[in-house]
């Protein structure tokens, strides 16, 4: 093979890696944000703040969506791990979505929450120690620290009625 041949077969490669980068840009993403229906019944609004730094992108329907969600293939990583994130537990669909102070706080001690590959690109959700403290004692008093005791503060109970929950709209 002569240098000729190689230089065009790897101009070739260049060529359809890029003619494929713009091609995958037209695979559909669900970057949707749907209506926040019912929220927790925050303890504070210093809990909500530090989650909507933490948790929100990917645990409500209030997510951010960055500059590079709307770059394939990241836009794929991002919009699969909302929509993973928002069937574990929604905190703008509360009612029907439901998540355990338990477990958040364990996922959050043991770092595996927020989502550390997240962090170099969204560092307001990065939180000190002491945001930390804050954040994990404003879950207990938000949710109980209990797995499995999320109907703890009266909500809706077995019914999975919106009522007790607060409704958007209502103060909060
Ligand atoms: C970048 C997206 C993202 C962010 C930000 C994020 N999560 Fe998650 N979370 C996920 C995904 C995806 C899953 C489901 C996959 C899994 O379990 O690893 C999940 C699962 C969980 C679970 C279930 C645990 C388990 O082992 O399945 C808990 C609890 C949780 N997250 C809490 C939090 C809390 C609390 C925050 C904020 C401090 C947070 N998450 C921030 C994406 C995220």
């Amino acid at each position: 093979m002569n240098k000729n041949f190689i230089l065009k077969i790897l101009g070739g490669l260049v060529v359809i890696g890029v003619v494929l980068f713009g091609l995958i840009q037209f695979v559909p993403v669900d970057r949707s944000n749907p209506p926040v229906v019912s929220e927790p019944n925050w303890d504070s609004p210093q809990t909500k703040a530090l989650m909507e730094r933490a948790c929100f992108d990917c645990h409500s329907n209030e997510t951010k969506w960055p500059a590079y969600a709307y770059v394939a293939p990241f836009s794929w990583l991002l919009a699969h791990d909302v929509q993973e994130g928002r069937q574990k537990f929604n905190l703008s669909d509360w009612a029907r979505k439901p998540g355990e102070g338990g477990e958040m706080i364990e996922s959050i001690q043991k770092g595996e929450m927020p989502m550390p590959i997240y962090l170099p690109l969204h560092p307001e959700a990065k939180l000190t120690p002491a945001e930390t403290d804050a954040l994990i004692a404003g879950i207990k008093a938000t949710f109980g620290a209990e797995g499995g005791e999320e109907h703890e503060r009266g909500e809706a109970g077995e019914h999975g009625e919106e009522g007790e929950y607060n409704e958007v709209g209502e103060s909060n």
